[in-house]
């Protein structure tokens, strides 16, 4: 099967399925050279959509795709690429969404990547300090500037999405077109229930990530923790930290393994189920993937050969060992 592409919410913008993403990798795991290799073989592969954040290796991140991209020498109408925009330093106006960080965060990134415009930027959390209306007027100043085409918002509640579509709507401004919230078979309320409404009344697109919970559904935690692997990193102790000691860990991996049997009756990897299994959502705009290595990249992309064995009888299977659906609200009436 050949890469899907799917409009980004209510927007004229298409979208690869599968993307690709540079957090942790870009510059911890992969230098220039790696990373322009692991962007060639996803474009070739059908993936037209590169995410990154100014908090990805303090900025590093945006400058080696911003130079990998100037090597391979797409057209800039080939392309989709982002960031987002929250941690940009640590000083007290280096970081938030205050009309200030945005427009010098977002004019810095495309500065970094060498690029006169973004196509879409992410408030990649919510900021708790700075009036929702600061923030929609900032982005709608960075999009009237013609730095990024779209904004939208990364990680905010449903009721904080809708406060910034009120305000956009009572100023006659855009608002935001975008989510880009965790998701995968392990963490699935927000994309599944939560912005259920919204992704219906407001037409919002969602750019999912973590696809395969930072390696575990690769099977490749079911053992240990291999050297070079994502939470063998000492920068990354924190999300070992916070995988390991979870205690519904062995349960994952028991899953895991029960998984990576359905993946290969289906002729797949554990990791290509995993990503076939997120793309298949209809709220999915596109799965975010994330690769050390090129190999990685070349199997991952071929996930989208598992989208049409994704068959009901294969989702209830999955649904079976998962057990983890969200549940309905309760119909109270005919109780
Ligand atoms: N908005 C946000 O707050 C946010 C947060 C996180 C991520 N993101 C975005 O989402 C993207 C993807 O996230 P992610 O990197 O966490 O995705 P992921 O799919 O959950 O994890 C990717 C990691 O898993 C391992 N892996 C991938 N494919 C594999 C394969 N076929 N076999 C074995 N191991 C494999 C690699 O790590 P190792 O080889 O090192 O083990 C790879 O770096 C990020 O790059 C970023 O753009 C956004």
């Amino acid at each position: 099967m050949s890469m899907p592409y799917r409009y980004l919410g209510r927007s004229g913008l298409k979208v690869s399925a599968l993307s690709f993403g540079s957090w942790v990798t870009f510059d911890h795991q992969m230098d220039f050279k790696p990373a322009q290799e692991a962007m060639s073989a996803a474009f070739e592969a059908g993936c037209n959509f590169f995410d990154n954040a100014e908090a990805y290796a303090n900025g590093k991140a945006e400058t080696i795709m911003g130079r990998a991209l100037s090597a391979l020498d797409w057209g800039r109408d080939e392309y989709v690429v982002s960031t987002k925009i929250f941690w940009g330093g640590q000083g007290p106006n280096q970081r938030g969404l205050s009309r200030k960080h945005v427009i010098e965060g977002v004019d810095a990134a495309r500065k970094r990547f060498g690029l006169d415009h973004l196509d879409l930027v992410f408030c990649h959390r919510p900021d708790l300090h700075t009036p929702i209306e600061e923030t929609v007027r900032a982005m709608n100043h960075v999009i009237d500037r013609g730095w990024a085409f779209y904004w939208g918002t990364s990680e905010w509640s449903a009721d904080q999405i809708r406060e910034a579509w009120r305000v956009a709507d009572r100023l006659g401004l855009i608002g935001p077109l975008m989510e880009q919230p965790q998701y995968h078979m392990f963490h699935r309320e927000r994309v599944e229930k939560e912005y259920a409404a919204l992704v219906a009344d407001k037409g919002l697109g969602m750019t999912v990530w973590s696809p395969l919970a930072s390696g575990l559904l690769t099977g490749k935690y079911n053992d240990g923790v291999p050297e070079g692997s994502r939470l063998s990193l000492p920068q990354y102790d924190w999300l070992r930290e916070s995988i390991l000691n979870d205690p519904s860990f062995p349960d994952k991996i028991a899953k895991v393994q029960k998984l990576t049997e359905v993946a290969e009756d289906l002729g797949g990897t554990m990791a290509q189920l995993a990503l076939a299994w997120a793309a298949r959502h209809p709220r999915v705009s596109t799965v975010i993937t994330g690769a050390s290595r090129t190999e990685q990249v070349v199997e991952n992309m071929a996930a989208i050969d598992l989208l049409d064995k994704l068959t009901p009888e294969v989702l209830a299977k999955i649904e079976g060992i998962l057990g983890n659906g969200p549940q309905p609200d309760t119909d109270f009436r005919d109780g």
